[in-house]
């Protein structure tokens, strides 16, 4: 796993977009994952200025989402599908109805998940994952205890994960949904190469276990790793608790031509 400490989450969003702009350069086709939440914010914008600059196109790509809420109507304004379209989506040229997220809505939440697994698997995979992290350590929304080898399944969401994310339903916990329809992490680990960005001290704890603690259930992002392609892009203030802050940076600074994310 290549560990990039940058100043500030601009410069993260910078390297991680450039990483993405250049795969769907060389391969349009590509299929790309996407995170909600703070951490990409930076990513989507530089996506969509690469595309209006005629730098990059996605009318031959897919994109699936990770996770979307259980409980919210269709057109709040928090369902992570309104959410990717308003980042993202619909400032750029993907196709109609190939970018997807999981059907929260779905009257049959138990079979939407393995319908979902499946639609990305009928797309060839993702290709590149974006990815951000919990202060308690989930990606998409596979909290604490979850499985390191499910599909896409109903997650129930922590206390600490609802708090968190309150701050996007005007600061009341009572509104944010108790569950969601997330990918696995055994769906996350096939995607082919994964890039997390992490800023702020509130996820040094969790950038610390995924990066140097073991590997375990109770901080679910270490399965991390153990995928044979993934980049963790880190500010200061997120990489403070790493131990071994000066090889990462020694190893970033002097990598070999050839060496991307
Ligand atoms: C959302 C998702 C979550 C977030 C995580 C961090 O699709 O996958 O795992 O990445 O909750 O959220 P932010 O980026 O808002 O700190």
């Amino acid at each position: 796993m290549r560990v990039i400490i940058v100043k500030d989450d601009d410069a993260g969003a910078q390297l991680a977009s450039a990483a993405i702009i250049r795969r769907f350069q060389r391969q349009p086709k590509s299929v790309l994952g996407l995170a909600t939440g703070s951490s990409p914010l930076g990513i989507y914008q530089r996506l969509i200025a690469a595309y209006e600059n005629g730098e990059v196109s996605f009318a031959d790509a897919w994109a699936f989402q990770l996770d979307e809420y259980i409980g919210l109507d269709a057109n709040h304004p928090q369902l992570y599908r309104n959410v990717i379209d308003e980042l993202l989506a619909k400032h750029v040229d993907f196709q109609p109805g190939r970018v997807h997220a999981p059907d929260g809505l779905a009257r049959d939440l138990a079979s939407a998940g393995p319908a979902y697994d499946e639609l990305i698997e009928a797309a060839g995979g993702v290709d590149v994952q974006i990815l951000g992290i919990g202060t308690d350590g989930h990606i998409a929304f596979n909290e604490p205890g979850a499985s390191f080898a499910a599909g896409t399944h109903v997650e129930a969401l922590t206390e600490q994960t609802r708090t968190d994310n309150a701050r996007f339903f005007d600061g009341d916990i009572t509104q944010v949904p108790t569950h969601a329809l997330t990918q696995g992490l055994g769906t996350i680990m096939r995607a082919r190469q994964l890039i997390m960005v992490a800023n702020g001290e509130g996820k040094a704890e969790a950038i610390a276990q995924l990066v140097e603690g073991p590997v375990s259930v109770s901080w679910p992002a270490t399965i991390m790793q153990h995928h044979p392609h993934a980049a963790v892009i880190v500010d200061e203030a997120a990489a403070s608790k790493l131990q071994r802050q000066d090889f990462y940076r020694h190893a970033w600074e002097n990598r070999l031509d050839f060496q991307e994310l």
